[in-house]
């Protein structure tokens, strides 16, 4: 199934994921941040908005997109930003090319990496759009080989860590977890700051 009809259905049925900690983002994530004025972020996979949204409210300039159009309509009612702001595309077919010659602080890229066939392609392609000293977050649930997961699901919706740290360190010179959430299930959920 193409990821539009996939999150369509999901956003549909009015759908929403985790938000995104007002804490973290003032505790941990900004101050790891070049602070300059009027800095422009990317949200890869937005769905509807609350990314964007917070960072809005923090002085950020806030580019989204993502597959389903049900979720990219919702993200631009939540927000206020525009149809050249927040696009629908697939990121595996070539979306990204849109926002060539941009220059992004930040590139957020929540919830998403799991579902990505291609992830190293779609991560080269994000690092590409970086300023000079921007960087990407990645928040991902992990699985752990050595750990027997009861609920099949926890699988689905998460990398493996194995595979995932070298995949980052063969894209990125600087790769930093910054915070770990403890999920029910014994998965994490990774926060990777990288550059
Ligand atoms: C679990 S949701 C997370 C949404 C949002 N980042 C959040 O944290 O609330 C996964 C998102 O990735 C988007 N997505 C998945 N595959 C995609 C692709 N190939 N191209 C663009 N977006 C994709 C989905 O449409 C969906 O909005």
């Amino acid at each position: 199934m193409d990821p539009k009809t996939r999150w369509d259905s999901v956003f549909s049925e009015g759908k929403d994921f985790t938000t995104f900690n007002d804490i973290f983002i003032d505790r941990l994530l900004l101050p790891k941040l070049d602070k300059k004025p009027n800095p422009v972020l990317l949200d890869i996979g937005c769905g509807t908005g609350d990314v964007l949204k917070k960072m809005l409210a923090r002085g950020y300039a806030a580019f989204g997109v993502d597959a389903s159009s049900v979720a990219v309509e919702a993200a631009r009612r939540r927000t206020g930003l525009s149809d050249t702001e927040v696009v629908s595309g697939d990121i595996e077919q070539g979306i990204l090319m849109r926002f060539r010659g941009e220059s992004f602080d930040l590139i957020i890229i929540k919830l998403v990496i799991a579902f990505v066939s291609d992830k190293q392609k779609m991560l080269e392609s994000a690092k590409e759009l970086l300023s000079p000293t921007g960087k990407v977050l990645i928040i991902t649930p992990l699985v752990y080989d050595n750990i027997e997961y009861s609920n099949p699901r926890t699988k689905n919706i998460a990398v493996n860590e194995k595979e995932f740290s070298p995949l980052l360190a063969s894209v990125f010179k600087h790769i930093e977890m910054i915070h770990q959430d403890f999920l029910d299930d014994n998965g994490v959920l990774g926060y990777y700051l990288c550059s």
